[in-house]
């Protein structure tokens, strides 16, 4: 499986990136860690070339990212809630996957959704974030295989106060990738 991590801070989506690589990582389920923010990826244009032929005229980190993705057939996307909504990291590195709209290559992948945030659950910051994720996936055709919210997450390590739940979502992360 691939995770994409939508904040380059070593915080919660980090910490929370990092658990699933080691859970996957003890049991031989492959897994990689994508970090955009870590990455050089430039901005869509707009251009709407990919569209055309499927590839897109920047040579960048991007490039390689592609190939990868193309690979799995699981996907997890982990973004802090920025204003109700994803991260800009992780928007950019969407918007860069518009050369696999095209050609159809991202129809039918898993895709495990995950957003963190500050506020309580009761104030709907990160279901509206959620929701931005699902939006993503309808729009490329993928299938949202489990979904969730971390909140009460301000600090950078906030995340590691929620270790059951933590635990539960590595579980049924594992679950999916072992269906394959
Ligand atoms: C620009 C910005 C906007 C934010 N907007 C929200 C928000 O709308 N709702 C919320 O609950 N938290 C918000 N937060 C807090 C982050 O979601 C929270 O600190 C999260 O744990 C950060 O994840 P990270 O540690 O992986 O970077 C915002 C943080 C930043 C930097």
């Amino acid at each position: 499986m691939l995770v994409i991590v939508g904040s380059r801070r070593e915080g919660n989506s980090y910490n929370l990136g990092q658990k699933i690589k080691s859970a996957c990582d003890a049991e031989r389920i492959h897994c990689e860690i994508i970090v955009p923010g870590n990455q050089k990826i430039h901005l869509c244009t707009g251009c709407m070339d990919c569209d055309k032929n499927g590839v897109c005229d920047f040579t960048d980190d991007m490039k390689d990212n592609i190939e990868k993705i193309k690979k799995e057939n699981l996907i997890v996307m982990i973004t802090p809630t920025r204003w109700n909504l994803l991260s800009g990291d992780l928007k950019l590195f969407m918007d860069r996957l518009n050369p696999l709209y095209t050609t159809k290559e991202l129809k039918d992948k898993k895709l495990i959704v995950v957003a963190i945030a500050a506020k309580k659950k009761e104030l709907y910051s990160s279901e509206a974030t959620i929701s931005s994720l699902i939006s993503f996936a309808e729009s490329a055709q993928m299938k949202v295989v489990l979904k969730e919210e971390f909140n009460e997450c301000l600090n950078a390590n906030d995340i590691l106060n929620q270790e059951e739940k933590v635990n539960n979502l590595i579980s049924n992360i594992k679950k999916e990738a072992l269906k394959d």
